[in-house]
């Protein structure tokens, strides 16, 4: 068995450690190239629906491209933070999110987000889209597109509780458009859900401040 991954590495910075709504705490950091052995392990021990949810295709490995892709960011156009254990430091992490500026539309972004299954159901889900929300917003990004699979019934249901726009005309996959605008936010509904990303846009909106020294 090989060994678990060292979180040793952690980048410096004044990242934010929270409580989930069940009493555990994340560390918020972003995600650099040196996280690829714990990425990779994050990846292996995720179940396959979550897997085939996150990238549409029965992937057993992540390796080349798509690991250097999704560990090398520049904090602008191309950003991925992760939520980490902090009762556990050497659990691969909680989940991590990302967005990636679109070339066509410096406005918008492609948002993908995944919570390792046994996190599932606490909240960091909707951490992870808060901070990601407010990071993109602090570099000029109005909108999240996020594509998911037409049967990904969780990550639909969620997104119209927070009054997305979800296109599912295309058969296999719906396509979701998140306004992140100030005058979205005020109109993000009064759900459990709606209540929760409103919580964590608050209190995480001092992040950009905090990480830019
Ligand atoms: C979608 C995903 C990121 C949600 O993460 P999470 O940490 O469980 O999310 P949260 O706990 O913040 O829950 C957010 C909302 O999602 C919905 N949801 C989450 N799990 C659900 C489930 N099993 N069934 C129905 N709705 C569900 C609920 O509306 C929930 O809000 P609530 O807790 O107030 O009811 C997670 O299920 C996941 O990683 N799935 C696999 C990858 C994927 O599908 N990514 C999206 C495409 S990029």
């Amino acid at each position: 068995m090989s060994e678990p991954p060292s979180t040793a590495d952690i980048p410096q910075g004044d990242y934010p450690t929270v409580e989930l709504k069940d009493g555990g705490r994340a560390i918020l950091r972003p995600i650099t190239p040196a996280d690829k052995p714990m990425v990779q392990e994050a990846f292996r021990r995720l179940s396959r629906e979550a897997r085939y949810s996150r990238f549409f295709t029965p992937l057993e490995v992540l390796d080349g491209k798509l690991l250097d892709q999704l560990t090398t960011a520049d904090g602008k156009n191309h950003v991925v933070w992760a939520a980490m254990d902090a009762q556990n430091p050497n659990d691969p992490g909680m989940g991590a999110a990302s967005f990636w500026r679109s070339k066509d539309d410096p406005g918008e972004a492609e948002f993908s987000v995944t919570v390792a299954d046994d996190h599932q159901g606490r909240g960091i889900g909707t951490l992870l889209l808060a901070t990601l929300w407010i990071l993109a917003r602090h570099v000029g990004i109005e909108r999240f597109r996020l594509v998911a699979l037409s049967e990904n019934f969780p990550v639909l249901h969620w997104m119209e509780t927070l009054g997305a726009a979800v296109d599912c005309d295309n058969g296999s996959t719906c396509e979701v458009v998140l306004d992140l605008s100030e005058e979205a936010r005020g109109r993000i509904p009064m759900t459990p859900e709606g209540d929760e990303l409103l919580r964590w846009l608050d209190r995480l909106s001092g992040l950009p401040k905090s990480i830019s020294n």
